[in-house]
């Protein structure tokens, strides 16, 4: 049976508001913890508890009554508390802070090391799935974040091209992640302590350039090559650093994992589109996508 009875951590930030908005669209009843109590952005049909998260009784008292908690935090190491105050409160589902790339089912991923706290967490709760269930939602780069961000392609100046540019990765939109989301609450039991795969498209680089050539024939694209491989060596001197730049060395982690080879960033074959009632955009839609960027 559905669970109709949701909470969620993080639902101010980059991601949660899609998932609120999802989820209100859809009739759950949707309660949000949050830390600061800015809850802007959000649809008023949602019920608002201010909590400490560092307090295992604040967190309790505000999980109690709930069917399944959401995490959409940062912090990635501080879920294991959450999913502690989830078992205390009786909640039947937890969704950990996850939406990214492919550290279930990638050793490599996995052992990058901007990863920790998510891998933690997962372990975390593979001990704990006789008191909780778990789902956890690979997504790759947000869709639309990442055509915004320029990291996908760079409308306003030089798209770094990761390697060749020509394979071909998953990418989901911030609102099919919500729909992702509704559709693990729906069907609680076909994804129970399991990686979900979602994605709105399966693109390269260079095709996305190509599309975005197509739909804006003034644009010159301009591009730069990034050797990922070099990057990564390089990454992982800064950490060996006393000083080194950690911060830049993680975002090349990340970008390692959403689009070098090796590192399991397509799931177009198999995933859980179906299931979750995410539809993959045509080439066509995805040019109407990047329209709205130019
Ligand atoms: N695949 C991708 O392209 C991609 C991109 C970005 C993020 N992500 C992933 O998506 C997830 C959410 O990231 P995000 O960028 O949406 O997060 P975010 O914007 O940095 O933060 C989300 C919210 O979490 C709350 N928060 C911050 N620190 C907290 C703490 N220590 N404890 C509890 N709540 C805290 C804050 O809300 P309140 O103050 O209201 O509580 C904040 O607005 C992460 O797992 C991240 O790795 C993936």
């Amino acid at each position: 049976m559905a669970y109709r009875k949701v909470a969620i951590a993080g639902a101010t930030g980059n991601l949660g508001p899609s998932i609120v908005n999802e989820l209100v669209n859809q009739g759950f009843e949707v309660t949000v913890l949050t830390a600061s109590g800015n809850t802007s952005g959000l649809p008023s049909a949602i019920k608002v508890i201010k909590v400490d998260f560092s307090s295992q009784e604040s967190l309790v008292s505000a999980l109690r009554g709930q069917e399944a908690f959401i995490s959409a935090i940062p912090k990635h190491d501080q879920q294991p508390a959450l999913i502690d105050a989830a078992i205390a409160a009786g909640v039947k589902r937890f969704i950990p802070s996850e939406f990214g790339s492919n550290i279930v089912g990638n050793e490599k991923a996995r052992a990058l090391p901007v990863f920790a706290g998510k891998v933690k967490t997962q372990e975390y709760l593979r001990t704990k799935q006789d008191q909780i269930s778990y789902t956890i939602v690979t997504t790759g780069l947000f869709l639309d974040w990442g055509i915004g961000l320029g990291w996908l392609v760079n409308l306003k100046g030089k798209t770094q091209i990761n390697d060749n540019g020509d394979s071909v990765h998953s990418f989901t939109l911030l609102s099919d992640i919500g729909k992702a989301v509704a559709g693990i609450l729906n069907h609680p039991e076909e994804t129970k302590n399991r990686g979900v795969y979602v994605q709105t498209a399966a693109l390269s680089q260079n095709q996305a350039l190509k599309i975005a050539q197509k739909v804006n024939p003034d644009f010159k694209a301009e591009t730069e090559h990034v050797d990922l491989a070099e990057e990564e060596k390089n990454a992982y001197a800064e950490l060996s650093k006393e000083n080194g730049n950690i911060g830049s060395a993680m975002v090349t982690f990340i970008k390692i994992s959403i689009f070098k080879e090796g590192y399991g960033n397509l799931w177009n074959e198999k995933n859980d589109n179906e299931l979750l009632g995410v539809k993959s955009l045509s080439e066509a839609e995805v040019g109407d996508l990047i329209a709205k960027y130019f």
